[in-house]
């Protein structure tokens, strides 16, 4: 069970946290804090989940065991000034921000104690993927406080390297935009072809989800699970080419870099 937590800036992710500690059973309610500048929002959480909510950030991070910062990039300098001289000396701080460093987190909130994280929206039904990694002061009893919390959000892969953080921002952190957006431009197609826009969501929902689970369960190389679709001078060789000809995986690979270059920018303005 994990001690106290405090939950600051409790919109999409924060909530997502909630939810997977509830879903998981992985702390009394009660011991958990969620802070934000809507009221509405706390008296939703309050309501739905039966955990505790404060205004002010201070008020609910000043004695907790775990501060989990899950505001936006933009406002982490004022809600790290906010809680400044007021936590515990041995305070763990877990942040899922994109792109803010934890030296930004070390000088901000004067705790060495950092954990930094890069989760995906799955994570609010538990299936998502977190990339982290724990500043040297990280104990090992706040190490399995950080899985405790990285199981109620999904599967996770530790790095030594701050750096991988921004990789996988780009990645896995932004992967959900790169799916949908083709999953949408799948189920138009199929619209296209004369589908009801029903049935093109649900023969594109299961064709993701079927060929995901079947490339993981295999184990072969995603090429040689390719080729199984691919027989000579067939359909899917036609549609290969026109996807190769138009750029496709060079205009991922781009897209994919881009938002990489985007997330160290962002970390250099913060
Ligand atoms: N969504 C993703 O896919 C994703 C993935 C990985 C990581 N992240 C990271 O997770 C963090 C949260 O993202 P999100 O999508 O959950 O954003 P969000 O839904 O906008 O949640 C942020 C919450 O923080 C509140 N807030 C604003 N200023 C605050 C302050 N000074 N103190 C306390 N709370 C404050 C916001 O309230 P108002 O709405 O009233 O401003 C909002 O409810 C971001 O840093 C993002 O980089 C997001």
């Amino acid at each position: 069970m994990l001690p106290s937590i405090a939950i600051i800036g409790a919109g999409t992710m924060g909530e997502a946290l909630i939810k997977g500690l509830m879903r998981e059973k992985l702390i009394d309610p009660a011991m958990v804090i969620a802070s934000d500048p809507w009221e509405e929002r706390l008296a939703f959480l309050r309501e739905t989940y039966g955990i505790q909510t404060a205004e002010d950030n201070a008020a609910a991070a000043q004695s907790v065991d775990i501060v989990f910062l899950s505001v936006k990039p933009q406002v982490m300098s004022t809600a790290l000034e906010g809680l400044r001289g007021v936590l515990r000396p041995d305070v763990l701080i877990f942040s899922i921000a994109a792109g803010v460093p934890v030296k930004k987190m070390r000088q901000g909130s004067g705790v060495e104690s950092i954990i930094r994280a890069m989760p995906n929206t799955p994570a609010q039904i538990g299936q998502g993927i977190t990339v982290w990694t724990a500043t040297p002061a990280v104990t090992a009893q706040q190490r399995g406080y950080a899985l405790t919390i990285l199981k109620a959000l999904g599967e996770e892969v530790y790095v030594e390297d701050e750096y991988y953080l921004d990789m996988a921002t780009a990645l896995s952190g932004t992967g959900p935009a790169y799916i949908y957006i083709f999953m949408e431009a799948m189920v138009d197609a199929g619209v296209h072809l004369g589908f009801s826009r029903h049935v093109a969501e649900k023969l594109v929902f299961q064709t993701v989800l079927g060929s995901a689970d079947y490339a993981r369960q295999s184990g072969l190389h995603l090429a040689a699970l390719r080729n199984q679709v691919t027989s000579p001078g067939g359909t899917t060789a036609e549609a290969l080419y026109h996807l190769d000809k138009g750029g496709f995986r060079t205009v991922l690979s781009r897209a994919i870099w881009a938002a990489f270059v985007r997330s160290q920018e962002l970390g250099r303005e913060e």
